[in-house]
């Protein structure tokens, strides 16, 4: 097993930046404290905790949208904080992420098409026709198809919105996906739909996942092995299929206990 993306001793504190503290050390939160982990290639590394335990921090990190206060990041051995931005470039075709809201991230006066297309102009791949070709391949990948190159925003359903989203992801044919929270805001019915296509997609394509949310029973269905965070820090790594074998963490098994009943099929 070989290690995609390895978080070495992260940690990031965020000052609160409001206008009426100007001292640092005022209400200073420290999002990710002394985190380590590591994404193995080719499973679907599952990250759970509730809200503001620093998932996204984590998530955002690795995208270089938050700049780490110390720590490494590497992905394939090479550390992005080390980067240039111009390297670290390069290495976001390989790595991208889906957003927990697909009403954000889709520029609602764009047509479907344009914002598939959008990562393969912005890296600059591709004839036009090439392009084109690409966005349907990548419209018919999330079980939609070429009608939909024209359509705007507004026309789509939330589930049909996350598909464009990952569509515009996997259009760059990414080794590595970050979801986050990229179920969280569909219904049950429709989160299950997306979260085959991501299975399927990540045969297709041997994509490796780390998925986010603060869902214990989604990541239990979707995940390999799960990471629990807490108040910025790892609780504990364990694989999904040993579950209900091994004695977990406290703060793991009261995320367990508030699962409600109905989703114990076991
Ligand atoms: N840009 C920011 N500025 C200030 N505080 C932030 C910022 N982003 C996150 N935080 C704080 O860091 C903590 C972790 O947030 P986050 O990573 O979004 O958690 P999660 O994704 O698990 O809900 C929270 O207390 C949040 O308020
Ligand atoms: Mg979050």
């Amino acid at each position: 097993m070989t290690v995609m993306l390895e978080i070495l001793n992260l940690s990031k504190t965020f000052s609160q930046s409001g206008a009426l503290f100007k001292s640092k050390a005022v209400n200073a939160t420290k999002a990710i404290d002394d985190l380590s982990f590591a994404i193995l290639r080719g499973e679907s590394f599952g990250l759970v905790g509730e809200s503001g335990s620093g998932k996204s921090t984590v998530a955002n990190s690795i995208m270089g949208l938050v700049n780490p206060d110390e720590g490494q990041i590497l992905f394939e051995g090479q550390d992005l904080l080390q980067m240039s931005q111009n390297e670290r470039r390069t290495i976001y075709q390989d790595m991208q992420m889906v957003f927990q809201d697909p009403y954000s991230t889709l520029d609602p006066k764009k047509t479907i098409g344009w914002s598939i297309m959008e990562p393969l102009t912005i890296h600059n791949l591709g004839t036009k026709e090439e392009r084109k070709e690409r966005v349907i391949q990548a419209l018919y990948d999330v079980e939609l198809d070429e009608t939909y190159y024209t359509r705007y925003p507004h026309e789509l359903s939330g589930g049909q919105r996350q598909r464009i989203a990952i569509a515009s992801t996997i259009i760059l044919k990414p080794k590595f996906l970050i979801i986050d929270e990229g179920v969280s805001s569909l219904d049950v019915s429709i989160q299950a739909a997306i979260l085959n296509l991501l299975n399927d997609l990540k045969e297709k394509y041997a994509l490796t996942y780390l998925f986010i949310s603060h869902d214990l029973n989604v990541i239990e269905y979707f995940c390999d092995r799960i990471a629990v965070m807490h108040h910025g820090k790892l609780v504990e790594v364990f694989n999904a299929i040993d579950e209900d074998k091994i004695e977990h963490q406290p703060y793991t098994q009261k995320l367990f206990d508030a699962i409600p009943p109905i989703y114990l099929n076991k």
